[in-house]
């Protein structure tokens, strides 16, 4: 490891790396762990090989995303200079000092809702390593203002943490605890400092952004009022949010998706399931049909509102008739995108109790059927609109091709049109004119 000083701090200056894996929740905390870093006088490589100091930002979400990360660990041992290593994220917060045992290079450990200590963590570490800071609950507000962005033109805005909801099958109540919600006052500051800064585009996060402000004392501010308050922001054109939860989704929000003008059409909206038997043990607290009658409710208030879901196939005794049901209902919802994954059992979770029962081979066929259809229903939306004209933020230029730029639809629809690099950030409106493997390419109106 270099130890080189740096001469305004005083500290050694070294070069981090942080390799993200799982939600934009944890894309948004490794930006602002990059923030700390680099207030500290350390610099960022893009290359793990060159860092002296590098952190996995964890998913637990299926078991196969912990050990691909463990397993690439393991490998740094073998290094000769060896960098200082930590993992973050959920697996710190659920499996804490236990990790040491599995991976003997690791020297920190930084839990879900310990990244405002990152400094006094790295302080110790930097001293006599084997450092751990897990705590249970969140209650400490970051430096978002401070977090290393790379995009120009669109942000992540954390305004709740956590989960009450403890669906059965699902770690992520017990590694980022209960629901915490940001007070309205930040998150307006927050997004006035982007568009200031020229952001156009906010992505406001929640593991259920539905529940927004119901867990604070006194007179609270609900999710479709804070909607409201952002959407007067000057310099801001687009405002996006995930997740909801069904169970949370009140009138007055769909309302607010249909009347604000920045708030786009698109709702992320998990189903998980698409029979009772399989969604009354997952503890969803819904029912199809209640499902059902939101987004009746939801499409009635909201006209050409794509809804995108997300669903697990071969949850603990979900029959071939049942996965059926699932397969009926994504049909006749006709989802705009669909996350689809196979249950993997997560230790310390309530559906454990259940045998692991629909073999592998099976949970991958119907997997691969849902994929299959899945591209046949969005494939169907996306020819549905050439030949029309969409709204597209100008967000990045194509790599493939460096005189075009790349976007996306209000509805979360990838473009592809002719543009310059100084356009970016500006609103387009784009003629489609075919679609190729799921994305539109189209013309400048
Ligand atoms: N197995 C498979 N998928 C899961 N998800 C959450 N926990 C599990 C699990 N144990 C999926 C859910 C959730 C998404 C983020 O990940 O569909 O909505
Ligand atoms: Fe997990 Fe359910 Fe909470 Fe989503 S709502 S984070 S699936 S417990």
């Amino acid at each position: 490891m270099k130890n080189k000083v740096h001469p305004l701090t005083n500290e050694p200056t070294m070069k981090f790396h942080i390799r993200t894996y799982g939600c934009q929740m944890n894309e948004l905390d490794s930006e602002v762990m990059a923030g700390m870093l680099m207030r500290r006088g350390w610099s960022e490589t893009a290359s793990e090989e060159e860092a002296d100091v590098l952190i996995f930002n964890t998913c637990s979400v299926r078991d196969l995303a912990e050990r691909k990360v463990l397993g690439k660990i393991g490998k740094l041992e073998r290094l000769k200079k060896r960098p200082l290593v930590g993992i973050a994220g959920c697996m710190a917060s659920s499996k804490k000092e236990a990790l040491f045992q599995k991976v003997a290079c690791l020297d920190f450990i930084v839990g879900t809702n310990n990244i405002h200590e990152l400094d006094a963590i790295l302080d110790e570490a930097l001293e006599r390593r084997k450092v751990c800071h897990a705590s249970p609950q969140f209650t400490c507000e970051l430096d978002y203002e401070g977090a290393r962005r790379k995009d120009g033109v669109k942000a992540s805005v954390s305004i709740i943490r956590g989960c009450n909801k403890f669906c059965t099958y699902c770690v992520v109540p017990y590694t980022r605890g209960r629901e915490v919600s940001r007070a309205p006052e930040a998150v307006l500051e927050e997004c006035k400092t982007l568009a200031s800064r020229g952001y156009k585009e906010v992505m406001l996060l929640g593991q259920n952004v539905n529940s927004y402000g119901k867990d604070g004392p006194g007179e609270s501010c609900s999710f479709a009022t804070l909607l409201g308050r952002l959407n007067e922001i000057d310099g801001l054109e687009r405002i996006r949010f995930m997740t909801s939860h069904p169970v949370d989704i009140s009138e007055e929000l769909m309302s607010a998706i249909g009347e604000l003008s920045k708030v786009v059409e698109y709702v992320h909206f998990p189903l998980q399931a698409g029979s009772n038997r399989i969604l009354r043990k997952m503890n969803r607290g819904y029912t199809v049909e209640e499902y059902l009658e939101k987004v009746q409710k939801l499409r009635s208030l909201v006209p050409d509102v794509a809804i995108g879901t997300d669903i697990i196939v071969g949850f603990p005794g979900e029959t071939e008739e049942e996965f059926g049901q699932t397969y009926a209902l994504i049909e006749k919802i006709g989802f705009s995108n669909s996350y689809l994954f196979a249950y993997s059992p997560r230790k310390g979770t309530p559906s454990t109790r259940w045998a692991d029962d629909v073999p592998k081979e099976a949970k991958e066929a119907r997997l691969q059927k849902l994929i299959d259809l899945q591209n046949r229903i969005t494939t169907e939306h996306l020819e549905g609109l050439v030949g029309k004209e969409v709204e597209v933020l100008a967000e990045e230029v194509s790599e493939k091709d460096s005189r075009c730029l790349k976007g996306r639809t209000r509805t979360w629809y990838n473009v592809v049109f002719p543009g310059m690099a100084k356009e970016l950030g500006t609103l387009k409106r784009i003629v489609v004119e075919k679609v190729i493997r799921q994305t539109l390419f189209g013309l400048v109106v």
